[in-house]
């Protein structure tokens, strides 16, 4: 039953967008034309776009419950107060969400509510309620259609729903966000489901215990992926970061030993961050690895290339390591601020304040380039940190060891 209602929609979708399966041309005859973008003027959300919403496009905004989506979105209604916005709540009630617009000090005269979760009544009601600019659905899991089995949440409901309110986004020329949650536990259909059906996939991630938020481009038919915006929750709602760097740096004076400053990219922007080891005598005949934010199998291979090529003992300290600020790195090129960092706990030598490393280190110790890495001096360099260890001014990481130490490190 689900296939025949998806087959009937693909036909409706293809005539909605002018398509005509019939006629056959060269591409040659099709003139190519930049599309009119709608800014939100929220440079961090218009950039994962790749530089506005354009007509008739279909965003899902996809995250974990609680992670801030209907925050996001109401902030970014805030922005365009001078386009008229329909608000499908099938989530929260219009009290509710009356009162996270107070919160947000936004008066919401913009904002057309409609509280219905039957996805055939949103899209017979929304084209004679008022000439939307935006429409935004929240959350795709809680619409049902009848033409479809199963419960809502449930594979079939949020694939039927999500392309019946893709056919309403492009038959109106409007663009359309659809928030979807993502479930660890996979009883509800998640995001992942509905991924091909619309134009571009956005995801909010964060940490629940910090305030920042990362808005990741997954898939974009208008513009670029691996695009990353940064936000900070607060109070009054999503804040955008616009010097996301200083987010995750200790301002203080005081440097102690095994804290060390890396870089890494998010999409195409460098981004500064703290590691921060420390490292005890053990106790048991098992050395320890705990870590937060890295991985602890690549902090085992860094620590065994430590003691092979630079001759640390670290098989009788226990070892713990921290990303500050509740960042999550995985890249290969934060190897070296995790290396610097425990050589500096180990010594008990507080490292320059204003050095910064960052390069993938190889199983032969030695140090091996990593991608944008221009990028990632440039942008070290712009927040102060003279001093830059990288795959270009050291060769190995014994080599990068001394010159961060000002000492040989073979004791
Ligand atoms: P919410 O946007 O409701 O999350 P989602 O739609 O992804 O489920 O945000 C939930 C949390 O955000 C909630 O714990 C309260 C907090 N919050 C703020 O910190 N600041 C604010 O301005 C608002 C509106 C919410
Ligand atoms: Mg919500």
């Amino acid at each position: 039953m689900e296939t025949v209602v998806a087959a009937v929609s693909n036909n409706k979708l293809s005539r909605a967008r002018g398509f005509s399966t019939a006629s056959i041309r060269p591409l040659s005859t099709i003139v190519s034309t930049s599309p009119k973008r709608l800014q939100t003027n929220m440079t961090e959300f218009d950039r994962v776009l790749g530089g506005g919403f354009v007509a008739g496009q279909v965003v899902l905004l996809a995250g974990e419950p609680g992670i801030g989506k209907s925050t996001l979105l109401t902030m970014i209604a805030k922005k365009l107060d001078d386009l008229k916005i329909i608000y499908v709540c099938g989530e929260e009630s219009m009290e509710q969400i009356k009162v996270r617009a107070d919160r947000m000090g936004y008066k919401a005269d913009n904002l057309y509510m409609l509280n219905d979760t039957d996805v055939d009544n949103v899209v017979a009601s929304v084209p004679g309620v008022v000439a939307a600019g935006l429409i935004i659905v929240d959350s795709v899991q809680t619409m049902t259609s009848t033409d479809l089995m199963g419960m809502a949440g449930s594979v079939g409901q949020v694939k039927g729903c999500s392309q019946k309110l893709t056919m309403l986004a492009k038959s109106l020329g409007v663009p359309m966000i659809i928030v979807g949650h993502v479930t660890k536990d996979g009883t509800v259909a998640g995001p992942k489901v509905l991924e091909h059906i619309v134009d571009t996939v956005l995801y909010l991630e964060g940490d629940a215990q910090h305030m920042f938020r990362l808005l990741k481009t997954t898939k974009n038919r208008f513009g670029p992926v691996s695009e990353v915006g940064i936000f900070e929750m607060q109070d009054d709602g999503m804040i955008e970061v616009t010097n996301p760097s200083t987010l995750f740096l200790n301002n203080s004076e005081n440097i102690t030993s095994g804290s060390c400053t890396g870089v890494i990219m998010e999409g195409y922007r460098p981004l500064l961050f703290e590691v921060q080891a420390l490292s005890v005598k053990t106790n048991f005949g098992y050395p320890k690895r705990t870590t937060s934010g890295f991985n602890t199998n690549r902090l085992t291979v860094l620590i065994a290339i430590l003691e092979k090529r630079c001759g640390l003992n670290l098989g009788s300290y226990d070892v713990y390591l921290n990303i500050a600020g509740g960042l999550k790195v995985s890249e290969h090129a934060c190897d070296l601020a995790v290396c610097l960092a425990l050589v500096s706990s180990i010594k008990d030598i507080p490292l320059d304040k204003h050095m910064v490393g960052f390069g993938e280190v190889g199983l032969g110790g030695e140090l091996r380039k990593v991608s944008f890495g221009d990028k990632r001096t440039t942008e070290a360099k712009r927040l102060g940190y003279t001093k830059v260890i990288s795959p270009d001014t050291a060769k190995s990481l014994y080599d990068a060891i001394n010159i961060a130490l000002r000492a040989d490190v073979k004791a």
